[in-house]
């Protein structure tokens, strides 16, 4: 986890970093540090807690000078304290570095450093790289650093500075993401586009193994050896108030209700409108590698896990190539068979998360086609599979994934349709109708946003709000929507909650069902709609207090349920993305009601690049 900021130029370095820091915040937010190389030297500040601890302190003690770096901790190694916080310094301060990741061998270094005299401040990995820049330098820091870098294994996007060569800043990638901007005279880093684009559009997506000196007149990149590294300019599209709240308290309440707009964005250039047809040409899949798969491989963590299986079942049914679900952490580890002609899908909102990646270089190794789904342009995911659609949903900022989910379920949609178009399992008029459904989710994405009375009068009953637990129930489509309607639940109010298959309730969790215990049941128009009622009567007969999410038009389901949140009527198949709506509200008012901090929740960083 972790961010990392770091600037070279006219402007105030302190204004450039919390500014990027700010927007790097949902990687962790245990403690933080700038450091600045000005007129006296180095200098450095840091607090323990969120950045508004950080911008307090800078303002009694302000940093000025022209080159600094600056970093926001989520902890690995040692605990949240000022000693532990970024930058670290060699012996005499006179070099400062930012990191993220892991520097998996920094005992060893760390104790050849110490046999060497060296002093250690901290209990961190990161501070190594501090004494070993320090130990090579002789006047060249990108020298140094280079030559540090050969000493560590592990994974790390680092900005270092020294005070002796104020005119250079020194980044470097290996694992961890890296950025690159390039401004008018001036140079930033950043550890991805949010924390720079207030400034600058024009950005490198340093690949690993790069080591960049930056100065005012542009960028140099070299791998560790000195082998120089020509690497492409990109101008960044996102709009720089997509990275702001707009008015909403938080930013998860601005990306539910971005939700329309961003299905819209996915669908944007997907759909040809001559042959009513799905292409999804980034994925660099051929037709003749669609028509031989075998099998499909999705891997995922958390929501996006949710999503994979929104799409397992997709993909079952209607194009009728088996997959393997797996969760991203276990995938890794379980020596999977994966036969000739496979294809994988990984999904990631943040495209950094670990277990993801190994799982995507397993796959690779034993020949498979890895075609993933994403939302951050040129992330590692992106970068390390053949292809991939990325999901056009802007950044999320809240740590609970909302808009990213939903649009990774209209990924999956459409990549199904464009499956079945290919191998024949769907026919010309069901390919029409499939997408003319899916056309219509954004708009019904937008009906739900303008009536949420209902889920914010629930979310502020006593006997949801501070209930003590709470079950999610569907079946089919929406078993992983009541799955995803926990986790949004219990990650940012605390509430326990857990997601079941409505049909596993007599297999044991209905035992803790009384007349205090809420149970949001999905129970929308479709294949088991009657089998939904009836476990609803079920738990009904013991009291549970239920809210059920049911189509519009549904009169009958109020008998059994205490409370009834309706979505407008729906291609069953694509009922994940609106059932994900209300349950998104409602984790958010509870969670808003109880004070809760909606956009960090707890102990959670955004994106999960550790193991
Ligand atoms: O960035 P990724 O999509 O790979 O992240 C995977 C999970 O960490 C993520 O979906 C997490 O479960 C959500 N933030 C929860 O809301």
């Amino acid at each position: 986890m972790c961010g990392i900021v770091g600037y070279i130029g006219d402007k105030s370095p302190v204004e450039v970093i919390m500014t990027g820091l700010h927007r790097l915040e949902y990687r962790g937010y245990d403690s933080s540090g700038v450091a600045v190389v000005g007129e006296n030297g180095l200098d450095c500040v840091k607090s323990v807690g969120k950045l508004k601890i950080m911008d307090q302190k800078l303002e009694e003690h302000p940093l000025k000078g022209n080159l600094g770096i600056g970093h926001t901790r989520w902890a690995t190694h040692g605990v949240p304290s000022e000693a532990n916080s970024h930058p670290h310094f060699n012996g005499a301060k006179t070099i400062a570095v930012v990191h993220n990741g892991i520097i998996e061998n920094y005992y060893e270094l760390r104790e050849q450093l110490q046999a060497a005299g060296v002093v250690f401040r901290s209990q961190t990995d990161t501070e190594v790289i501090a004494h070993l820049v320090d130990k090579y330098y002789e006047g060249d820091l990108f020298a140094a650093v280079k030559r540090a870098l050969k000493d560590c294994e592990g994974a790390y996007a680092i900005g270092v500075i020294c005070q002796d060569n104020p005119d250079v800043l020194v980044a470097a990638r290996h694992g961890s993401p890296l950025i690159v901007g390039l401004g008018d005279n001036e140079g930033y880093i950043g550890s991805d586009v949010p924390a720079i684009m207030k400034y600058t559009r024009n950005v490198m997506y340093i690949e690993n193994g790069h080591v960049c000196e930056i100065t005012r007149a542009g960028v140099k990149i070299e791998d560790v050896d000195g082998n120089p590294v020509s690497m492409e300019v990109k101008t960044v599209e996102w709009d720089d108030a997509a990275a702001e709240k707009e008015g909403y308290p938080h930013f998860m309440l601005k990306e539910i209700h971005q939700q329309g707009a961003v299905l819209r964005n996915t669908l944007a250039g997907r759909i040809d409108e001559h042959s009513d047809s799905v292409r999804l040409t980034d994925m660099n899949i051929a037709p003749e590698e669609l028509k031989a798969c075998g099998k499909i491989f999705i891997v995922a963590c958390g929501t996006a896990w949710h999503a994979g299986m929104v799409g397992k079942f997709l993909i079952e049914k209607f194009a009728k190539v088996p997959v393997e679900l797996d969760l991203a952490s276990e995938f890794r580890y379980r020596d999977p068979i994966i036969p000739p002609n496979s294809i994988m899908i990984p999904v990631s909102q943040s495209g950094e998360t670990a277990d993801t990646l190994e799982a995507i270089r397993i796959a690779k190794s034993r020949g498979a086609k890895v075609a993933s789904i994403v939302n951050a342009v040129g992330s590692s995911v992106a970068r390390e599979s053949h292809g991939v659609v990325y999901q056009q949903a802007g950044p999320e900022i809240g740590v609970a994934s909302t808009k990213a989910y939903t649009s990774q379920c209209m990924c999956f949609a459409l990549f199904t349709i464009w499956l079945g178009q290919v191998r024949g399992t769907l026919d010309k008029d069901q390919v029409a109708m499939m997408i003319r459904e899916l056309r219509a989710v954004p708009d019904k994405v937008d009906a739900i946003l303008k009536n949420q009375d209902k889920v914010k009068e629930l979310a502020n009953r006593p006997e949801y709000r501070d209930a003590v637990g709470a079950f999610f129930l569907g079946r089919n489509y929406n078993f992983p929507s009541a799955l995803e309607g926990a986790l949004k639940l219990k990650e940012i109010s605390y509430i326990h909650a857990e997601g079941y298959a409505a049909g596993e309730m007599k297999h044991g969790p209905i035992a803790l069902v009384t007349n205090t215990f809420p149970v949001v049941c999905v129970a929308v128009k479709g294949e088991t709609y009657e089998k939904m009622v009836s476990n609803i009567q079920e738990i009904k007969a013991r009291a549970g207090l239920i809210i059920s999410v049911a189509t519009e038009g549904d009169e009958s389901i109020q008998a059994h349920s205490n409370d009834v949140i309706y979505i407008p009527e729906c291609y069953e198949p694509y009922s994940p993305i609106l059932v994900a709506v209300p349950l998104q509200l409602l984790a958010y008012h509870i969670s808003a009601n109880l004070g809760r901090d909606v956009d960090q929740p707890r102990n959670l960083a955004k994106s999960v690049t550790v193991e």
